[in-house]
């Protein structure tokens, strides 16, 4: 059953944001909202799959709740899964940001939050996309295929890998002597953590909130 979109217009937007790694793109959030570039919008809630996930610190270190939901914590996956659903719900939240979170989102979830999950991709989709590109094996694909120009993506998240509708992208030029960290450190500073602020005001704005 679909979550209703709470009408809290003078609420911030509730934002949950669930991460796996160094969390700079939910660092890139972070200094939006408190810098003012994402207006009456709160993250209420991190997520992360990793208990050594940096993203956790970096939360911490800005007094937002972060929790830890691991998958090897629960028998069976369905228990995972309700469990990431019920702290998800926990949060009412008006938008579900996944950044750089590494675990396919479980079908009960798309279906709770449809429309309201959305996802950063650190190429331009359809290119380098879908199983098994992700972190560096994205950056190394499009190296080996010599694209000229590569880049990040957010869409929204559907039942799929990589394949809901495309909200922003951003091109950004490969170089001759490019490396996959070189490439992957360029299109995350020049792409993702300018992509996925825009898409959360693009939210808020669209909500009447801002
Ligand atoms: C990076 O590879 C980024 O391109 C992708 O997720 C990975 C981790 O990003 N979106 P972050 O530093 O944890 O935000």
């Amino acid at each position: 059953m679909e979550q209703p979109v709470q009408n809290r217009s003078a609420e911030p937007f509730r934002l949950v944001v669930l991460v796996s790694g160094g969390g700079t793109n939910l660092q890139a959030i972070i200094d939006a909202i408190e810098d003012g570039a994402i207006q009456n919008a709160k993250i209420a809630c991190v997520i992360s799959n990793n208990p050594e996930a940096y993203a956790l610190e970096r939360a911490k270190k800005h007094g937002i709740k972060a929790c830890c939901i691991r998958p090897a914590d629960f028998s069976e996956r369905e228990a995972y899964d309700a469990a990431l659903l019920s702290a998800l719900q926990e949060e009412t939240p008006d938008l579900i940001v996944l950044a750089g979170f590494l675990v396919i989102v479980p079908k009960i979830i798309i279906h709770a939050f449809e429309g309201r999950i959305i996802n950063i991709h650190p190429s331009l989709i359809p290119s380098f996309c879908g199983k098994g590109y992700w972190g560096l094996h994205v950056h190394e694909a499009a190296l080996a295929r010599g694209v000229k120009v590569s880049g990040a993506t957010v869409h929204v998240v559907d039942e799929g890998t990589d394949t809901g509708p495309i909200l922003l992208q951003k091109a950004v030029e490969v170089r001759e002597d490019d490396t996959p960290e070189s490439l992957q450190r360029r299109i995350m500073e020049e792409a993702e953590w300018k992509l996925l602020p825009q898409a959360i005001r693009m939210f808020v704005e669209t909500e009447g909130k801002a």
